[in-house]
């Protein structure tokens, strides 16, 4: 079985094969937990900590979850009744943790590359749930997984990416994924919401979403990001869900029974309708599920049996 990094902290840090064998473990564990209700002790005698920073329903409670469901003991952080909200900083907070005898940290965190700074101090594997503008790569795994269940590969499949790219951690993990499985991605957002650089992502760009829609097997629609934002970047909500929002009508340009997909949590009525966001098409709520088993392979991998 191909090894996984120590940490990770980017979809760069994985290969094909690497990826592939994540996939692999994953649907294991997928069948293991939704179909055979099984529990399993794979992890027993190991302790997961989460440490969210940033708000999450998720991917926080996705990792917990995952963690129990292989015998792992969970301690989840509290951040706004913990230490850091007396000022304590990143190192003396993971040193502090890692003394209690934490085996594997997940961190969210609001900066870009906090979770490479919190790895380069503490020495369990450190898991990226996503940072900032930078990287969210369990979520690109679980994205994959959800596409391969439906696709059997993405080789040559055409996956559109819709919306506030340049605030994206989802964006830019995604596009590495899939550009390793072989995947033809095209970027869309208005020019104020498209990164100053979109070749570095190794995906078509463009700001007209109905050619980003044309002949697009899946449709990646991303939350605008509000609360990212510096004001004035477009006119208005009404005026953003006008050109860049996908309705029925917009998702008809695609190719038929292209998948809708969305990392949640969603502004329904500005990057998405609620027909198209509860429509037939889409596989929000399959994403979630695919979260789980992902993140039980990582884990598994990473410091379980399986590592
Ligand atoms: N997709 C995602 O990261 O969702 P949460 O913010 O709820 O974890």
């Amino acid at each position: 079985m191909a090894g996984l990094p120590y940490d990770l902290l980017s979809m760069e840090d994985l290969d094909r094969p690497q990826i592939e064998a994540v996939m692999a473990r994953a649907a294991f564990y997928k069948r293991k937990v939704f179909a055979e209700r099984a529990r399993m002790d794979v992890l027993a005698g190991k302790t997961v900590s989460t440490l969210f920073f940033e708000p999450s329903t998720r991917t926080r409670c996705s990792f917990e979850l995952a963690a129990k469901y292989l015998g792992a003991e969970v301690l989840n952080v509290e951040i706004s009744t913990s230490s850091t909200a007396k000022g304590e900083g990143l190192k003396d907070t993971g040193l502090t943790l890692q003394m209690m005898g934490v085996d594997l940290f997940v961190i969210r965190h609001d900066a870009s590359g906090a979770a490479n700074l919190f790895a380069s101090y503490v020495e369990p594997p450190v898991i990226n749930g996503g940072d900032g503008m930078h990287e969210h790569p369990t979520q690109a795994l679980l994205d994959l997984m959800r596409m391969l269940e439906l696709m059997g590969s993405v080789e040559g499949r055409r996956v559109a990416i819709i919306g506030d790219i340049s605030h994206s951690r989802v964006a830019k993990s995604d596009c590495i994924c899939l550009g390793k499985m072989g995947a033809s991605v095209v970027i869309c957002a208005p020019p104020t919401l498209m990164p100053e650089n979109p070749e570095a992502l190794g995906a078509e760009a463009t700001y007209d979403m109905d050619r980003a829609l044309d002949g697009a097997d899946v449709v990646m629609m991303l939350r605008l990001q509000l609360e990212r934002q510096r004001a004035g970047l477009f006119p208005s909500v009404r005026e953003y869900h006008r050109l860049y929002g996908l309705t029925p009508e917009k998702l008809a340009k695609a190719k038929p029974g292209a998948y809708v997909m969305h990392p949640a949590p969603m502004n329904r009525g500005v990057e998405i309708s609620n027909p198209a966001a509860d429509g037939a098409q889409s596989q929000i709520n399959q994403q979630v599920a695919c979260g789980v088993a992902v993140r039980m392979a990582l884990m598994d991998m990473m410091i379980g049996e399986g590592c």
